[in-house]
């Protein structure tokens, strides 16, 4: 390791950038690749001004290099041609920084963007695939393609939708099944939800508590519970009565979201806490007597702005599976 000593004035002016949380963000987009503004501006859900303000100041102090092709400027760091005074600096704050959600969603939302970027390439858009799959949503929408999907549920299935708010998911799932029960313990939610559904004869609509579900035992053939979950102040009690109300190999799905860090967003939308750590959900789950079938983060679709999310889905154990599973033994 370098052990020459920097100048006070400059070790002071690379502290000073590296003392705000979004330059720390893009410093760690920009290790390892190389990005345009834009691109910056869709993984981190900023303006452009903003960006362009923090790639000045890093900028400035050498922390990141640019690169103009054409009308665009590519940034990029690169840790060898960092003062090595500064490199040392950055990685330590890369070190205490790297677990921060925003820093790790930001890497999920990195991904999706490089895909993106792959597509917008002259070689993608000169072949079939590509005509096809624009063509497709402009002459037809995307809607069709749920639909589809959806139709593979079986017609006698009885599905509750928990938390249901104003209806989006039952009106979508009426359809294509015996039974839809919604429930929620907001009237303002419901009344919207009743607008929607009156068309369906077969949607019932519950107002109770996701704690102690109005619901009898082992009724329904699936169960959803989306973006309803930071809501509630027993998360893992909620994921047990979701397994009380489901038939032995029952279908249990929850789609929420991933652990985040902006107080201002949970307070705007009332949320009691910031997201679920995918592998203390696997455990209630779980204990709650699911067999997981799928935990994982979903793609964040690109332009939107909220916290990423995650899907998780499992059967629910027939009597007596669990305990073979856990113990090795058969009966
Ligand atoms: C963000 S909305 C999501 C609604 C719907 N699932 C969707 O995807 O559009 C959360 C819903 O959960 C409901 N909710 C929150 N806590 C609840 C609780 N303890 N019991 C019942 N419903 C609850 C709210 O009233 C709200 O309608």
């Amino acid at each position: 390791m370098d052990k020459t000593t920097a100048q006070p004035e400059a070790i002071c002016g690379w502290m000073e950038c590296l003392s705000d949380p979004k330059r720390l963000r893009i410093l760690h987009l920009l290790q390892g690749n190389e990005l345009g503004v834009v691109e910056l501006c869709d993984v981190l859900q900023s303006p452009q001004s903003t960006i362009s303000r923090h790639l000045k100041v890093l900028s400035d102090a050498r922390w990141v290099r640019n690169r103009k092709q054409g009308t665009t400027h590519f940034y990029r760091t690169i840790l060898e041609e960092l003062d090595p005074a500064a490199r040392r600096l950055w990685l330590v704050a890369r070190q205490q920084t790297e677990r921060w959600p925003t820093v790790r969603q930001d890497q999920l939302r990195l991904q999706r963007r490089l895909l993106q970027r792959g597509r917008d390439g002259q070689a993608f858009f000169a072949g079939a695939a590509a005509r096809w799959d624009r063509f497709r949503s402009e002459l037809y929408g995307h809607t069709f393609s749920t639909s589809a999907v959806l139709a593979m549920l079986p017609d006698s299935h009885v599905v509750a939708d928990l938390g249901c708010g104003t209806g989006q998911i039952a009106a979508m799932i009426a359809p294509f099944v015996r039974q839809v029960i919604g429930v929620d313990n907001s009237p303002a939610m419901l009344k919207a939800a009743v607008r929607r559904l009156a068309e369906w004869k077969n949607v019932e609509l519950r107002r109770g508590d996701l704690a102690a579900l109005p619901i009898d035992d082992g009724f329904c053939d699936a169960a959803l519970l989306v973006l309803a979950l930071t809501y509630v102040a027993d998360a893992a009690g909620v994921i047990r009565e979701m397994s009380r109300i489901l038939k032995p190999g029952g279908r249990a799905v929850i789609v929420d979201l991933l652990p985040y860090d902006r107080d201002d967003f949970r307070r705007q939308l009332g949320q009691r806490c910031m997201g679920f750590d995918l592998d203390e959900l696997r455990r209630w789950m779980t204990a709650a007597q699911f067999h997981v079938t799928i935990c994982q983060p979903l793609p964040p679709e690109p332009k939107v702005k909220g916290p990423a999310l995650f899907l998780a889905a499992g059967r629910r154990e027939i009597q007596g599976a669990a305990h073979d599973s856990r113990d090795g033994t058969t009966n």
